[in-house]
This record gives C-alpha cells, sequence and structure tokens, in this order.
C-alpha cells in the first residue's frame, strides 16, 4: 500500500471512528499540535489501525502550556482507542518541533508517560512527516496551527529541520480583525477558505513561503512538499513556487502526515 492509501485510510477510520482491528504488535504515535492533538495507531507493518484526533488548547507554538490539561485528554483519547482495540496500549512515539528546549523535551516525554505509554522515539516533527513521504531529496514544510516546520532531507536523511511561529492561529487572528468576530469564528469562516478568505490570509500564507525560502536557500533542494493543516488553502502551491522558485507539492490528508508519521518512525 501507497503513503496516500494509508493517509485515505487513517481518515476513514478517524471520520468514522472505526477500527481494523488485527492485535499486531501495536503503536502508538502521539501529536500534541497547537490545534490539534491526534493519536494513530499503526500496526507492526505500519499499517494504520485506529486514530482519534481532539481540538487542543494545551499547546501554544509547539510549546505544552496547560500540563494537566494535555495528560488528561491524552489518557481519556487512549483510553477511547484501547476500548474499541480491545487491548491495553502502550509503545508509544512521541514528537516535538524543531528549535525548542530541553524543557519542554521533558515535558512532552512526562505527559506521555504519565499516560502509561513507554516511548520508543521523539521525533521531530517535519522528520516525521518526510518519514511518510518517503523522499530521498526535498525540503517538508509542515503548516500547523502554530508554527511552521521544516525538514532539508538528503539521500532519504534529514540533515537540517527549523522551525518558526507562523500557522493557522495567524490567520485566525488577521480573520477576526477584519470581521470583528471572535478567534472561534474566525477559524471556522477561515476554514471555508472562500476567494475573499485566501486574499485575506494571503500575507500569512507569504509569510509562511519566505519563511521556507530563507532555509530552502542555503540548500540544493529540487522540490517542496507542503503538510499540514494550514496548506489547505488552493492556490498555496503557486504562492510557494513563486517565493521559492522550487516545485512545490500539496499533500492529501495534510493534517494527518505527521501523526502518522510520528507512529511509523
Ligand atoms: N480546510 C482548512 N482550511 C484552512 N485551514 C485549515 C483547514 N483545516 C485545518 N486548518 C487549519 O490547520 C491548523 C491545524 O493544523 P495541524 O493539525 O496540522 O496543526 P497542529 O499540528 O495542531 O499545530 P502545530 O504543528 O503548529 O503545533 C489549524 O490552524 C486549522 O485552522
Ligand atoms: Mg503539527
Amino acid at each position: 500500500m501507497e503513503y496516500e492509501e494509508k493517509l485515505d485510510k487513517l481518515n476513514y477510520l478517524i471520520q468514522t471512528n472505526k477500527v481494523d482491528k488485527n492485535n499486531k504488535g501495536y503503536k502508538v504515535g502521539v501529536d500534541l499540535g497547537t490545534a490539534n492533538i491526534v493519536l494513530v495507531v499503526v500496526d507492526e507493518n505500519k499499517e494504520p489501525v485506529a486514530g482519534k484526533t481532539y481540538p487542543s488548547t494545551v499547546v501554544k507554538d509547539g510549546v505544552v502550556i496547560d500540563y494537566i490539561g494535555a495528560i488528561n485528554i491524552l489518557k481519556k483519547l487512549k483510553l477511547s482507542l484501547e476500548e474499541s482495540l480491545d487491548t491495553k496500549l502502550s509503545l508509544s512515539n512521541a514528537a516535538l518541533p524543531p528549535n525548542v528546549d530541553k524543557s519542554n523535551y521533558n515535558a512532552i516525554k512526562n505527559i506521555v508517560e504519565s499516560c502509561d505509554f513507554d516511548i520508543e522515539k521523539i521525533v521531530l516533527e517535519p522528520d516525521a512527516a518526510a518519514k511518510v513521504l518517503n523522499i530521498e531529496n526535498g525540503a517538508v514544510v509542515d503548516l500547523g496551527g502554530g508554527t511552521t516546520g521544516i525538514s532539508i532531507i538528503k539521500d532519504g536523511k534529514s540533515i537540517y529541520s527549523y522551525d518558526e511561529a507562523t500557522g493557522g492561529i495567524h490567520m485566525d487572528l488577521v480573520v477576526s480583525g477584519y470581521y470583528g468576530v471572535s478567534l472561534r469564528e474566525a477559524e471556522i469562516l477561515k476554514k471555508s477558505a472562500t476567494k475573499e478568505i485566501t486574499n485575506l490570509v494571503r500575507p500569512t500564507l507569504e509569510k509562511m513561503a519566505t519563511i521556507t525560502s530563507g532555509i530552502v536557500s542555503s540548500f540544493n533542494i529540487d522540490e517542496i512538499y507542503l503538510v499540514g493543516g494550514s496548506s489547505c488553502f488552493e492556490g498555496i502551491e503557486k504562492i510557494f513556487e513563486d517565493i521559492t522558485n522550487i516545485k512545490t507539492r500539496k499533500i492529501d490528508n495534510a493534517l494527518l502526515v505527521t501523526p502518522y508519521g510520528i507512529a511509523i518512525s
């Protein structure tokens, strides 16, 4: 199965609340994001078997701000997956954005371990996304809720990662200010991604492309791959191509690439 099909399957399992039970060496990927907390369960063949996603208020710009809240949500999601799969889940991978300090690394580790998970690996978020795409050379750019994360891949390996605070929340602020609505309403309006909305958030998308350009220009990169929820805007590839002069491709099921990558790392 190609990664596109695996992501489609994972999306289906999450949307329909179904599982594909087989009890073969389950491992859980834990993505504590700024906008979403996502748990992905894979089997020993890296096949997705279940997943859960929950809106997050516990992480800001990649940094945990509500430690207890994070543990409570994670415990609830884990329990619900265990009930559906009819087994205990213990093995997990977690992730953090590049450029965060040791204290945040420890926070993520402690939160995940407090939920009775044994952590096998803690990976960098855009590296996890790159793992899914299985690329030899290129830049993977994760446009999330809080940050723009970038990994440079050479000969199948991540050689450099970077992360800067520009993400979906910054678009919400623009939309909220323009229409005089709450951030919650702005978030809903933004996802309608109409032409007017896309024009309104264009400067934020350009900022993301400019951040990317500043990094990729130091490397000899042929292609940029966009993942993360904030890559959902139509025409985003063109904005990135105009600013970076590098061919840009958007990946389907953008919200699930990094979480699935964490699970299979
Ligand atoms: N259809 C859509 N159109 C535009 N934006 C969207 C759409 N769907 C989701 N988003 C945005 O994507 C963001 C969430 O993406 P994602 O789940 O990748 O972020 P995250 O992992 O929680 O954040 P981070 O990686 O920065 O910590 C939110 O800001 C959300 O508003
Ligand atoms: Mg993310």
